[in-house]
């Protein structure tokens, strides 16, 4: 399915490592302030598709256009600078540096986004912003993996399992942080296997299963199958 002005235009999308492909033939597009929740069970390559976005890892085969410009053969940096972002899965804030200037390293390369504009999207960050990554919560870690993210200041961000290890009422803190983003007309992809979480900010969904979009369709067309759900990613 191709859509015009996608902002995210995936096409047969193939990569792996080494030897062992592991995307199939992606086929995903994400419309400009679109957000797609990413789906699917452990290990049928939602992060590889992140990274392969991102450039970490390589294109075998296929397009991947941002803003209708194919960039799959592009290093990370260019693809940064034409706006895409990623909060990657497990965080990875620098430990031994305050929240400031973990962020402080990050900004200066956007127009839309500066620390203080951060501070107030999370103004827990602010309150924490003497503190050491180390020092931080995991809901605030997150807090600053995404503020990182929007210092570069994209147009497409990609969220790989940001509730991935926190507490409920944190899950839905960092939530609220994307849903808020999403409002303002980010275009966001997010791999989540909180399907709570992923229903709360996501227009659409995408199932993959062994490297593939296997479904797509509107989260309240998904939420009204329940059986299909079930078949789809093995949960209850
Ligand atoms: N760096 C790597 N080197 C080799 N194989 C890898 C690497 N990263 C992932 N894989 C393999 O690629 C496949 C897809 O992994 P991937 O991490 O993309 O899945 P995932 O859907 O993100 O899983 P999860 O839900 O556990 O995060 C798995 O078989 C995994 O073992
Ligand atoms: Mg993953």
């Amino acid at each position: 399915m191709s859509t015009v002005g996608a902002d995210l235009q995936i096409t047969g999308v193939e990569a792996g490592y080494g030897g062992s492909t592991v995307l199939t033939g992606v086929d995903l597009d994400v419309a400009a302030g679109e957000t797609v929740a990413l789906l699917g069970r452990n290990g049928v390559g939602k992060t590889t598709l992140m990274s392969t976005i991102m450039g970490f890892v390589p294109t075998l085969r296929g397009s991947i256009e941002v803003a209708g410009k194919d960039v799959s053969g592009l290093p990370t940096h260019v693809r940064a600078a034409e706006g895409v972002a990623i909060v990657p899965q497990g965080r990875r804030v620098f430990a031994p540096l305050t929240v400031h200037n973990n962020l402080r390293i990050a900004s200066g390369r956007s127009g839309d986004w500066d620390l203080d504009r951060v501070y107030q999207l999370m103004p827990r960050l602010k309150e924490r912003r003497g503190n050491r990554g180390d020092q931080l919560s995991g809901g605030e870690q997150q807090m600053l993996a995404i503020g990182r993210a929007l210092l570069l200041g994209p147009r497409v961000l990609l969220l790989d399992e940001p509730s991935d290890g926190l507490a409920p009422v944190v899950v839905q803190q960092v939530t609220e942080v994307v849903r808020e983003l999403a409002g303002e007309g980010m275009t966001v992809l997010i791999v989540e296997q909180d399907l709570r979480a992923a229903f709360a900010v996501a227009d659409r969904v995408a199932v993959m299963e062994k490297g593939r979009i296997v479904h797509e369709s509107g989260v309240a067309d998904f939420r009204r199958d329940g059986d299909r759900a079930r078949r789809l990613l093995g949960v209850g």
